[in-house]
Parts: C-alpha cells; structure tokens; sequence
C-alpha cells in the first residue's frame, strides 16, 4: 500500500514568540502536517500546552493539525481540540481504558482516529483495534521531551505494523515521532513510516525553510 508521504512538523520545538512565523517557513519548504504535543504533566514529565496555543494557528496556516494528546483521561479534552483544520487526533494506548470507545469518539468528533504506543508497548496490542485506527504512531523516544535520541527498535515496531496493515486490508497511516534527523530519516520511511515527525531537528536548525526542504526532499 503506497500512502503519500508527508512531513509533520512538531511545534514542540518553534519559537512561541514568532511561531506562525516558524509555521510558514515549514509550509512553504513542503511540509503537509502541523504536529501539536499536548502534554499534562501527568502521562508524561512535562506540560506543553492546550488548544488555545493550537487555535491561534487556526487560520494562519492551510497545514492541518495532527494533535498528539499525551495526557491522562484523553476523552475528556479530545473536543477542545477539534477545528475545521484538525485532520487527526491521537490518543496513547497506554492512557486509555477504554481505546475502541476513545477511537469511535474520536472518529465521531469528525477527525481522523489516531492511537500512539510507547516505545516499550508492542504493535500486538493494537490487534484488535487496527480497523478503527485512521493513524498509528509508533513514538521512537519515550514521549515528553523534544531532542532525545532516536531507539533503533521502533524500526522493527514499524515493519510489523506495516505487515499487519497489509496482511489486515487496514487504511490507518503510520507515523513515526521522536528523534528523526536528516541521517535516520531514509531509513524510517523506508521501513514504511507514512508521516515522519521532526521537532528540534527542524525547529533548532540555523535555517528551518532549507531544512524542513531537505527532509522534504527525502520523501
Ligand atoms: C515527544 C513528542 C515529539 C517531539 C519530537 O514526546 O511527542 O513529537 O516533539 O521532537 P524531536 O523531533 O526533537 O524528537
Ligand atoms: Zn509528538
């Protein structure tokens, strides 16, 4: 199944006082996604930010928001995220009590379902789910914090998912988030990643429009 491939990048890293600014750039290079971390202080060891930051973009880029919800009891907020620009919003596996219910929300809110496991958390967990599952994101760091080292694994992690995907008939994308660069970047796509997010590789670059092109150029 040959999805389109596309570039997410993740606003965890921008710069907050310019941060349109920052979008743009990335736009304008190619990307085709705006990845947004939202995290509670809870699920993972820092706070990030809710949707009001998210909103403030809403009008000022065409990119569509991948929200990536690492917080607790994510049903509860899941709404607050929703605009007429959010293409999917994603829940942990490992914050959900309930995943196939959180997905047919999710879907019923009127964007795409997403479910992230954790590096240690195996792809067999999302067995049963996978046909509710519009995207499955594989974290290749422990969430939390940008600029961590990318964990070879998540590259087995990747190639199952891609089996089951075509073993299963599944539609769901996959996307692959936490220490992509220039140098792992061939070999996550080439493993099957679909959406390939990069936060500070692109956002603490000396020039974010060429390296967010570079990435691109890889796609
Ligand atoms: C980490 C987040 C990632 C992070 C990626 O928990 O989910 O999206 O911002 O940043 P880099 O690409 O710097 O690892
Ligand atoms: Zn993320």
């Amino acid at each position: 199944m040959n999805k389109t491939k596309i570039l997410a990048p993740s606003i965890l890293s921008a710069d907050f006082s310019r941060l349109a600014d920052d979008v743009a750039k990335t736009e304008r290079a190619g990307a085709g996604l705006i990845h947004v971390d939202v995290m509670d202080g809870h699920f993972v060891p820092n706070i990030s930010f809710g949707a009001y930051v998210m909103k403030c973009l809403d009008g000022k880029t065409p990119l569509p928001f991948d929200v990536h919800l690492m917080i607790e009891d994510p049903d509860r907020y899941a709404a607050d995220f929703m605009t007429d620009n959010t293409r999917y919003i994603t829940v942990h596996q490992e914050a959900c009590d309930h995943l196939d219910r959180s997905l047919e929300y999710i879907r019923s809110l009127g964007a795409g379902a997403g479910v992230a496991i954790n590096p240690a958390t195996p792809v067999q967990t999302l067995t049963h789910v996978l046909g509710k599952a519009d995207l499955v994101l594989v974290m290749s760091v422990n969430p939390g914090f940008g600029g961590q080292k990318f964990i070879p694994y998540a590259l087995d992690k990747v190639r199952a998912l891609a089996d089951m995907r075509e073993l299963g008939g599944y539609g769901f994308a996959i996307e692959v988030d936490g220490g992509v660069t220039l140098d792992n970047a061939k070999s996550v796509l080439d493993a099957g990643c679909d959406i390939l997010v990069a936060g500070s590789a692109v956002f603490c670059a000396e020039d974010v429009g060429k390296t967010a092109a570079e990435f691109v150029s890889l796609l």
